[in-house]
């Protein structure tokens, strides 16, 4: 006998499969990023800011995911809040630590692998996840001034794809994980169903 509400329940769910290959940084772009990283640090609130504030702007779907921010409808008041700003560092310290881990791949593939399954949990998924390299490109460009090159830009732009790529991995191994869990519940304990729909 199957369970009771097996018609309503995700079924179990095999592997990822690869859909987009990862992209990777040659050693010419990890120079260069490690190289302006310098400069960017010594801003590192102000590019939090500013790339948050750019997300919002072009893809105000995005601030609907923040519990903190969904409310707010000007991005004005927003920009001068001390949520937006401990957030934005958050994520600049994310980076950061990227940064100082490009010649440790494991581990830094590892790093962005668990940041993607969290993301599963916050309801963010990976078409957005690009979008933050653009508004962080955006925002790095006038501060990295005579520095910044097309090269610059490429290397930047690779570690986000790279990052984007490896996140959306963790996000649907993460949301596979949830649809099992879910799923043998159901097989196990089909009374215990009834709570979850
Ligand atoms: C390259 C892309 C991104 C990076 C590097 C990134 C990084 C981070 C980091 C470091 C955190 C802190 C918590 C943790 O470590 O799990 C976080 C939290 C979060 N992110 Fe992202 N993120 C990205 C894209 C996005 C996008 C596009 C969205 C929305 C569509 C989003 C929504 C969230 C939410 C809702 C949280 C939890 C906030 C809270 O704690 O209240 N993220 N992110």
């Amino acid at each position: 006998m199957g369970c009771a509400i097996s018609g309503l329940t995700p079924k179990p769910v095999g592997e990822v499969k690869d859909e987009a290959p990862i992209v990777h940084l040659t050693v010419e772009h990890k120079g260069l990023i490690k190289d302006t990283w310098k400069v960017i640090q010594e801003n590192i609130a102000k590019v939090g800011i500013i790339m948050f504030v750019g997300l919002f702007e072009t893809h105000p779907e995005c601030k609907d995911v923040f519990f903190l921010f969904r409310d707010v409808e000007d991005l004005e008041r927003l920009r001068n809040s001390k949520e937006l700003k401990t957030h934005g560092l958050r994520i600049m310290h994310f980076i950061e630590k990227s940064v100082a881990r490009l010649d440790q791949t494991e581990r830094l593939d590892q790093m962005i692998l668990d940041l993607g399954r969290s993301h599963y949990r916050y309801n963010a998924p990976p078409k957005y996840y690009m979008y933050v390299g653009t508004e962080f490109i955006r925002a790095v460009q006038p501060i990295l001034k005579e520095r910044w090159t097309h090269e610059v830009e490429e290397a930047w732009k690779t570690l986000f794809q790279h990052m984007a790529g490896i996140m959306k991995k963790g996000y649907l191994e993460e949301e596979i994980n949830q649809r099992n869990a879910v799923a043998n519940t159901c097989r196990e304990r089909p009374e215990k169903m009834l709570n979850v729909i």
